[in-house]
Parts: C-alpha cells; sequence; structure tokens
C-alpha cells in the first residue's frame, strides 16, 4: 500500500486525477470502477478539464460501485428531486466526457429483480476483463463503497441495509440540500461486494477532512475487521494507492507521517 499525502483537497484532487489519467494512456480501454460520494468530485472536475485538453474516454468502460435501491435512471424526474448515483454520475462526470453510452455500468435500483441483476453486475464485470483501476473513498462507519459494518470481506454484488450512520451522513452531504427530509432517503443499496473489490488489480482510495481522519487511521493502520470494511486494503493482493489530504492524515499514528511522506511526494 502505498500512502500519499498531500496538502488539500485541491491538491489530492489533482493528483487522483492524473493517476487516473495515466492509467487511459496507457491503456485506452481500461475499465475503471468510479465511485460517488462528495470526495471524488474535486477529480472528477479536473479529469473533465484533461478531457477538454485532449484526455479520451471514447474506450474506457465504467463500473459503479453502488446505487440506492429504489433509484436509478429516472429521466422523468428533474435533478432536484432525484438523489440517485446515475445522476450524479452523469451530472459530475459522465455528461461532459466522451465516454460512450453503451461503456457505463451502474447498479440499476430500479430493477424488479434485484439478485438477478447482482449476478449479471458480476459476470459483466468479469466479461470486461476485470477492473483495472477502483475508485474508493471511505463512509464515516468505513465502509468501502455501500459495504456496511459486519459485510464479509468475500461479499459479491448484493443488497446492502444502510447504517443509521451512513444514512445521517449521506443525509447531511445530499439529501438535506435538496430539500429531503430524513424518512425520504433510501436505506437500502445495491452494492459490489468487498470481494468484488479485493479483484480489482489496482485501487486508488481518496479521503479528505479531519471529519475522515480518525476512520482512515482505523482503517489503514488498524485491525483489520469486517467492523470497518475498508480495512479490508490491508490484505488487498494487488497495487494500493491511498491519497490523502493532511487533515485526513492528521491521525495517522503507527507508520511515521514524516516516512508516508517522504517516500511518495
Ligand atoms: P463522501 O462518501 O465522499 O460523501 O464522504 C464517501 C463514502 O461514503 O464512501
Amino acid at each position: 500500500m502505498e500512502i500519499v499525502i498531500k496538502k488539500d483537497y485541491e491538491q489530492m484532487s489533482r493528483f487522483a486525477a492524473e493517476y487516473i489519467a495515466s492509467f487511459i494512456r496507457k491503456k485506452p480501454n481500461c475499465v475503471i470502477g468510479f465511485a460517488t460520494g462528495s470526495t471524488p468530485i474535486g477529480t472528477y472536475r479536473e479529469l473533465i478539464r484533461m478531457h477538454k485538453n485532449g484526455l479520451d474516454f471514447s474506450n474506457v468502460i465504467a463500473f459503479n460501485l453502488d446505487e440506492y435501491l429504489g433509484l436509478g435512471m429516472d429521466l422523468s424526474k428533474p435533478y432536484s428531486q432525484d438523489q440517485s448515483y446515475h445522476r450524479f454520475m452523469f451530472e459530475e462526470l459522465f455528461n461532459h466526457i466522451n465516454i460512450k453510452k453503451e461503456n457505463i455500468h451502474i447498479p440499476d435500483g430500479l430493477t424488479n429483480n434485484p439478485d438477478e441483476f447482482c449476478k449479471a453486475y458480476e459476470d459483466a464485470i468479469k466479461e470486461a476483463g476485470g477492473i483495472d483501476l477502483q475508485i474508493l473513498g471511505i463512509g464515516g462507519d468505513g465502509h468501502w463503497a455501500f459495504n456496511e459494518p459486519g459485510s464479509s470481506f468475500e461479499s459479491r454484488t448484493r443488497i446492502e441495509k444502510l447504517s443509521e450512520q451512513t444514512i445521517d451522513d449521506n443525509y447531511e452531504a445530499f439529501y438535506k440540500n435538496a430539500g429531503f427530509s430524513r424518512d425520504e432517503m433510501p436505506h437500502y443499496a445495491i452494492t459490489m461486494g468487498i470481494g468484488t473489490i479485493l479483484e480489482a488489480r489496482n485501487l486508488l482510495m481518496l479521503v479528505n477532512g479531519y471529519k475522515k481522519a480518525d476512520i482512515v487511521a482505523k482503517a489503514l493502520e488498524g485491525p483489520v475487521t469486517n467492523q470497518i470494511t475498508a480495512s479490508a486494503i490491508q490484505i488487498y493482493k494487488g497495487v494500493a494507492t491511498v491519497v490523502l489530504d493532511e487533515e485526513a492524515a492528521s491521525r495517522l499514528v503507527h507508520g511515521d507521517r514524516h516516512h508516508y511522506k517522504s517516500v511518495n511526494i
């Protein structure tokens, strides 16, 4: 695992975008696992800027980590009434780059048959040759995607009940601003499993801000536990790069922060 500490959110985002762009330049048809949430927005803005300067997404294949159950690509709703991750991805990235629609895969929270859908999603990842680079954040409860505390490290794409903390966090970050009540927030999601994520060939985990400092220190340096599913990074066999801003890195204790800094910057 390589830990990169950047001064602030902007520098973290720039580094992450450059890292992703280098994959695309090396392998134009690479398979990228995209993440949602407030953390990657800056990275996606940078990627859009790079696209305007020539970065070509026309052969990139995208698989998103998760989607709320009951939400999906519902074009009948205006954006203001739709907090789906479909909307998020199109609004924050896909509408602004030249990725082909047929290359975009996001779990369909509107499916009538979630079990079948989840199996087909796993099959589609395999058919695409597996994920070359999976982008990840970390939830306030330590989750990767919507793999809430207690999820098996062997878990696959499935329906997961959101933890109370995730509901609170995502309500504050998204739903409240859009004028929804907490009860209107979905309590279930379709999510790639930890087992699915651990099969990606490279991981890029992004974390910013003091509010994540404790949980990311536990995930990276504490015991490996399914109570903090992002701690699975410690048993990951591929190439994992963690990019933190100074605030998020402020509670790393076991490893010397100066060591992380000196080897990575
Ligand atoms: P956030 O969410 O980027 O909005 O903090 C991260 C996550 O839940 O994984």
